[in-house]
Parts: C-alpha cells; structure tokens; sequence
C-alpha cells in the first residue's frame, strides 16, 4: 500500500515540475510556474519523508534547516547580477551531493550478485563521475563569474589529448570498479573521482568571456543528469524523472543561447572564445580612442524623445547595473500617454543570464505587449524615430555582421543603426562583455548619453514629466 501512495505522490510531484517548466516558458505565466514547482517540491519532500525507507528524522531535519537557513539567505541577498554566480554555486551542491551520495551508495549496499550488481555499479560510477564533473567545473565557474579567476580561457597546449586521456582513463576505472569484488572497486573510484574533477576544472577554465552563460546552463544539465544517475542508482523514480528534465531543459536551453550567438556548442565548449585566429586578418584599424563621437544632454535627448513618433528601447546588462527599471518603466509611461509608441527590443543573450531583461521589466510592471523579441522587431528600426540603447553593447554592435575578425563575427544583433537617431547610454566607451570595440558608437545617427543609466533616466523623466 505504501509503495502504490508513493508512486502516486512521485507521479503528481512529477506532473507538478512540467506543469512548472511549462509555466516559466513565458513571462505571463511564470509565476503560476513557480508555484508548481514549489508544491512538486513539497509534495516530493512530504512522500519521501513519510516513507518507512526514511527514520533518520533528527539528520534530515538539520539537513533542512541548514539547507533553508543557507539558500534563504543567499536568495535574499543576491543582486540580479549576481545571479549566474548563485546558480553555478547551486549547480556544484547537485554535483557533489551525487558524488557523496554515489559513495554512501556503494558501501552501503549488499552488492547482489550478476547483472543486477553490474547494472548497478555502472549506475552509481555515472552518477559520481558526472557529480564529481559538475562539482568541480560549477566551482570554476562560480569563481570565474565572480571574478577571483580571471575570465579569459585558459588555453593549455594538448588541451584535446588531455582532454582525450582524462576520459580514456575514466572508461578504464570503469571496467576496473565493475570488474573489483566486493567493495574493492573504491580505488578505481576514488581515482575516476579525481579524474572526472580535474576534467570538470580543465573543460570550464578553458571557456571564457561571453560563453561563460552557456557553460552555466550547460552545468545545470550536467546537474540534471546527475540527478537522474542517482535516481537509477537509488532506484528512485522521480528523482530519475525530475534529473532528466531538468538535463533535458538545460541541454535545450544552451542550444538555444549557441543559436543566439551563432555558434555550436562543440565551439562553446572545445575553441575558448576568442582564441579563434580571425577569419579574415582585419583592417588595420584606426585607434577608437581617435574617432569622434557625437554627444549629447539629457535635454536634448529628451526634446528627441518628445518629437518622436516610435521609440524602441534596447535594454542590456548595463540596466541591471544600474537598476534603471523602475525609472525606464515611469518614462516610458510618460511617453505613451503623450501618444508615442514605445517598445522594448530584447536580444536573446541581453544581459547575463536567460530571460534577464524580461525579469526586470516584469519586475517594474512594463506591460508584455509592448516587450518584443529580437526576431519580431528586427525588421522595424528603419522606421523608428529614436532608439534608446540602455546598458547594452555586444547585443548592438554591428561589428559583428561586417567584421570578420571580431570574435562576436555571425552573432545576430538588434539593427538598432537603421533607425533615425540612435541614443547610446553608457558610462564610457568601454566594450561589453565579449570585450570588443563597438563601432555603433561612432555612427553619424549615433548620439552617446554619458552617465549611469540610472540618473540619465532620472533626469529625463523630470524633464519630460515639466514638459507634459
Ligand atoms: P554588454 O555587452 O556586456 O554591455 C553592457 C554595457 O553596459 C557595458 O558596455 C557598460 O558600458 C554598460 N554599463 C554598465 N553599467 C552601466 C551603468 N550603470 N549605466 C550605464 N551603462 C552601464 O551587455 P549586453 O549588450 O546586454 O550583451 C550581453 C553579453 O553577454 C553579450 O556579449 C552576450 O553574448 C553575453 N552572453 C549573455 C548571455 C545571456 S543568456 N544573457 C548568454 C551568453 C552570453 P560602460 O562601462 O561604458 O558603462
């Protein structure tokens, strides 16, 4: 009887997490998302517990206040910013709770004899490999992301047959750990164990700059099928479930962002961005610091924006920086009550992690149907008034349609240049993320409104609020 309950439950935890992925597949509906996510949770948590296979009450109890007290305070703290650093970090407790718990798993068992002993073995090899993987690589990303490693691949020579030996020798400790009797197989093991780390460290250290959003999902797969070889090992079938979807979604997701980027995800992963040698040897060019820009005032961006009939504002990771959400949000008010058409730009890999941009204007109550994707708005920046880039540089640079030698070269960009007027917000000349220049900056059409996004904007709707 107990087992039929706990299927039923596991089935309706499991039926709870898609309804929840389906839901975060679109802004109107993510929040009901998460909220399926969070009763799957409880209601797979509550079953789990209440199985005779669980009677250690007192540990599982500190494990879930420790786990609560720590995640309810990194939640609290974190700064949207800060976000792909906090989901790296999450990643790499998946990682090793699989690896330790593959270990706790191997001499725990009564090691039954045959193929179901086989099977078995190469259930809890896979899972603390891949743990092991994630662990270590998730640990590397979250210290890149923060800064304390250097964000640049570090691009070893041989990197491939090291790359080629690491996994030879882990099919080999395979064999060996299958093969071992009784619990001798923990020398092969703890080897494969080190193995798989140093692969872990060596595959993300060598990716960098603007890739280093794509490794973070591609962790987060990772950390899917890790759960989900842990779900086989313990013979768990929502664990084998929720492991593979949230595999499957990140896998999805990065192929999403490669596409977005234009590249592959065997180029993400095995060329370092960057490092490629340009297609083409580039022009000799002029130092930027020597080419003109045009400048501009508040004022005069907000007489622009007043004379406007269609705006489109281009937000990007420097609007985070700045927190300018609330204030865009009261401006763009301002401005449709004045009868401008205004609408939002958003480029697939804007910002730092997925659906950055969407979040923050949600979050300031922009309303959806003025927030388009790249794709539906593209063709209409010919017949736009003034465009307002707000924090954004790589996602507009039209380097990357005509130079060849730029490593962003091929990545689709939001044509922002075919509009009228162009008014760039940004502290400095500085580049974006992927750390190259951005000729935009010096288009005749191209206005720079220097300054933090944030009190540009304030300014703005104080004047425009006078004048209204
Ligand atoms: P970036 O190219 O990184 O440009 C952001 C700009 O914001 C910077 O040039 C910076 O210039 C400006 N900025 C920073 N703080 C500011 C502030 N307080 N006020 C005004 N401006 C400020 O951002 P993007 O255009 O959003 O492009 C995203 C990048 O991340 C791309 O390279 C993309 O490939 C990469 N990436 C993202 C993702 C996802 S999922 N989002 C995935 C993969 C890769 P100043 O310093 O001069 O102010």
């Amino acid at each position: 009887m107990e087992g039929v309950l706990l299927t039923v439950a596991y089935l309706v935890a499991g039926v709870l997490f898609i309804l929840s992925l389906r839901g975060l597949s679109s802004q109107e509906t993510a929040r009901r998302g998460n909220l399926y996510g969070i009763i799957g949770m409880m209601v797979a948590l509550g079953a789990a517990l209440s199985s005779s296979a669980v009677n250690a009450y007192s540990y599982v109890g500190i494990a879930i206040l420790a786990g609560t007290g720590v995640g309810s305070v990194l939640a609290l703290r974190v700064k949207m910013t800060a976000m792909p650093e906090l989901v790296a970090m999450l990643h790499s407790f998946v990682g090793a709770a699989a690896a330790l718990v593959g270990f706790a798993s191997y001499f725990g068992d009564p090691h039954a004899a045959g193929a179901a002993r086989s099977i078995h073995l190469v259930e809890t090899y896979i899972a603390v490999a891949i743990g092991a993987l994630t662990f270590t690589g998730s640990v590397i990303a979250f210290l890149k992301l923060r800064g304390t490693l250097s964000g640049k691949p570090l691009l070893l020579p041989g990197r491939h047959g090291l790359n080629l030996a690491l996994l030879v020798g882990l099919v080999w400790c395979a064999v060996l750990f299958v093969k071992a009797p009784g619990v001798q197989g923990v020398v092969p093991l703890g080897i494969a164990t080190a193995l798989a780390s140093v692969l872990g460290i060596h595959l993300v250290v060598a990716i960098g700059g603007a890739d280093m959003p794509v490794v973070v999902s591609l962790l987060n797969s990772y950390s899917g099928w890790t759960a989900s070889a842990a779900g086989f090992m313990l013979q768990n079938d929502l664990l084998i479930v929720t492991g593979a979807l949230v595999g499957s979604s990140g896998a999805i997701l990065s192929v999403i962002m490669c596409r977005a980027m234009n590249r592959s995800i065997w180029n993400v992963v095995f060329s370092g961005f960057g490092s490629a040698p340009p297609k083409k040897a580039a022009a000799p060019a002029a130092s930027t610091e020597a080419l003109t820009v045009n400048e501009t005032s508040v004022e005069e961006t907000a007489e622009a924006l007043l004379a406007s009939k269609a705006v489109i504002i281009v937000p990007g990771y420097g609007l985070a920086v700045a927190r300018a959400q609330h204030t865009v949000c009261e401006m763009t008010k301002i401005l449709r009550k004045r009868d401008i058409e205004v609408r939002f730009a958003i480029h697939p890999v804007a910002g730092r992690l997925p659906g950055h941009m969407n979040v923050l204007l949600a979050e300031a109550a922009v309303p959806y149907d003025i927030v388009l994707e790249m794709d539906e708005i593209n063709d209409d920046f010919p017949d736009t008034d003034t465009v307002m880039v707000i924090g954004a540089n790589d996602i507009v640079n039209p380097g990357a349609q005509t130079d060849e030698s730029s490593p962003i070269y091929g990545m689709p960009v939001l044509e922002v240049w075919n509009a009228k007027r162009v008014v760039m917000l940004k502290r400095s000349r500085a580049a974006g993320y992927a750390g190259v220049d951005n000729p935009l900056f010096y288009k005749r059409n191209t206005e720079m409104l220097f300054g933090d996004a944030g009190d540009s904007i304030s300014k703005l709707v104080a004047i425009l609020r006078e004048k209204a």
